[in-house]
């Protein structure tokens, strides 16, 4: 049988979620830069969120049962959006940040101003202490927010917990209806003691007893994954990369050798790198197939120097392999997929532009025959992936990995790629990777890679003339990987690795730091 995705989807994440939403809480998106954010937020106060769009019908939110409801927008990008009035009726605590409050505002006969202030900037605040919103918060203390929409007049029923010099309301709340808001960001850590407000809304107003943990995660998904899968067979895509390993690891625990994970080393990957996959999964009980289809990929992309004419093709050709080789293992009736809650967050803002077509191995394939599909991690961040990684007791290395893309070194060899320039890359950028370890910086710059580029240019070794490559050094930091700025590597830290890829790495006489930020750059360069 071949699958198409409309299958009985998401099964087990899904009835994970069930499990312990007793005490759910909604965060609606008006969009804006903050709706991950503020999930993120709420979930480290160990209470489980969902981000969905504003436009959510009335009937779902209510059959979604929250304990509590999060608004959240930020004013210059989406101005005042309608929502359904109904909201306010449903009896739940409920939380509006920036435009959220504007919304509350409005909704209950206040009104809101614009000024010509569109700065987002610090402001001072001053709080109503007695305010179940700002217990045990100092009488003031700096914010940030938007100044482009204010809150003119507080609407009846309604009293003003905090304001700023020049505006005179940056927190309403009716505390008999527990709804509060908010103009600045408490979910931002310029805010000081943002997390603490969070956690007076959710534990004091919502009564939520954050029980949401990675241990209670792990527990129940294990549950449930072998109440679903009783004593069938599952397959499962392995790159190494976090997701999937995660993945496997949790598969492994609730099922032993019912797994079976086929590893399609692609031959883009960093030195060594193969072997440590394997090695970190050598005591755990899976059936693990490690396939070495290195030439095969080389040959597809000989000649192919479009960035986004290779991403398609290893994608394809990744999704071809895993297919010869599911063949052999037969019928199975679950494929698990690695997806990670960023990838479903359906944004109230909108889909952006694509920039880069990702490859995530893992990737849905046509001949494959299984019934349906598992996506064990769909409903975590990527931090919380992490966590239950080492809840499990996955190989830290793996943990910790710092990302890297699908397609592999494949897309950091500018233009046409050959087995030597792929070979000289993954040298020098295990040089690099080693000289960033020992100086103690490999926590501090999130990602860090080589690239090689197209470039010859002459250069001169032991009095004589060389022709030879640049290369490229990246090194970002970042909170979300969605924008980053150029790491501050010491000089004397460049300098060493400059000497010794010069040195070891052979057919490099040039070597470049890149000191783009993104935008407008990206991390990759293709
Ligand atoms: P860019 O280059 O878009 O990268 O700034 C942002 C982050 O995404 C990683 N990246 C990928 N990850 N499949 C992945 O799983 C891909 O095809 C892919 N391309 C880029 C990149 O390494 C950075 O962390």
């Amino acid at each position: 049988m071949t699958c198409n995705i409309d299958l009985k989807k998401f099964k087990v994440g899904k009835a994970v979620i069930a499990k312990m939403k007793n005490q759910f809480v909604l965060i609606l998106d008006l969009g804006g830069r903050n709706n991950q954010l503020i999930a993120r937020r709420v979930r480290e106060c160990n209470v489980y969120c969902e981000v969905h769009p504003y436009t959510i019908p009335l009937e779902k939110i209510k059959k979604l049962n929250p304990v509590g409801i999060i608004i959240i927008g930020d004013t210059s990008s989406n101005k005042l959006r309608e929502i359904d009035n109904g909201i306010w009726e449903i009896d739940v605590p409920i939380l509006g940040i920036s435009s959220g409050m504007h919304l509350m505002a409005r909704a209950f006969g206040g009104s809101i101003s614009s000024s010509n202030d569109d700065e987002y900037c610090e402001v001072v605040a001053s709080f109503d202490n007695s305010s179940t919103l700002f217990d045990g918060l100092p009488s003031c203390g700096r914010t940030w927010m938007s100044r482009d929409y204010y809150v003119d007049t507080t609407p009846d029923n309604f009293d003003t917990i905090a304001n700023s010099d020049d505006i005179p309301t940056i927190s309403i709340q009716d505390s008999s209806r527990k709804f509060y808001g908010v103009q600045f960001h408490p979910e931002i850590s310029n805010t000081e003691n943002g997390s603490k407000i969070l956690r007076n809304f959710l534990y004091s107003i919502c009564g939520c007893v954050g029980d949401w943990t990675m241990e209670s995660y792990a527990k129940a998904s294990i549950d449930n994954i072998r109440k679903t899968v009783g004593n069938k067979r599952v397959l499962l895509a392995l790159s190494g990369g976090v997701d999937s390993s995660v993945a496997a690891a949790l598969l492994s625990k609730a099922i032993g050798d019912q797994l079976s994970c086929i590893f399609v080393d692609h031959g883009f990957m960093r030195k060594n790198e193969g072997d440590e996959v394997e090695d970190a999964f050598a005591d755990w009980d899976i059936n693990l197939v490690r396939v070495n289809a290195g030439e095969r990929f080389l040959n597809r992309l000989s000649g192919i120097s479009d960035p986004e004419t290779k991403r398609k093709i290893i994608g394809e050709e990744f999704i071809r392999v895993f297919e010869d080789e599911a063949r052999k293992i037969g019928t199975v009736d679950f494929l698990v997929q690695g997806t990670i809650y960023p990838d479903v967050i359906e944004s109230g803002a909108g889909d952006a532009a694509l920039i880069k077509s990702h490859h995530n191995v893992g990737g849905l394939p046509d001949h494959v025959e299984f019934k349906e599909i598992i996506e064990p991690l769909r409903q975590l961040f990527k931090d919380e992936v992490r966590q239950l990684g080492l809840v499990l007791g996955l190989d830290e290395r793996l943990v910790f990995r710092q990302p890297f893309p699908g397609p592999g070194l494949a897309i950091r060899i500018i233009g046409d790629i050959t087995f030597e320039k792929l070979e000289i890359l993954r040298e020098a950028d295990f040089i690099f990777r080693d000289e960033i370890a020992k100086a103690s910086l490999d926590k501090q710059i999130h990602q860090y890679f080589c690239v090689l580029t197209s470039m010859r240019s002459v250069g001169v070794t032991k009095a004589q003339r060389t022709y030879d490559y640049t290369l490229a050094l990246r090194g970002v930091v970042t909170n979300d990987f969605m924008t980053a700025d150029y790491a501050r590597i010491p000089y004397d830290v460049l300098d060493k690795i400059s000497k010794r890829i010069v040195n070891e790495a052979g057919s490099i006489n040039r070597i470049v730091y890149d000191i783009t930020s993104k935008p407008p750059s990206t991390i990759e360069w293709e």
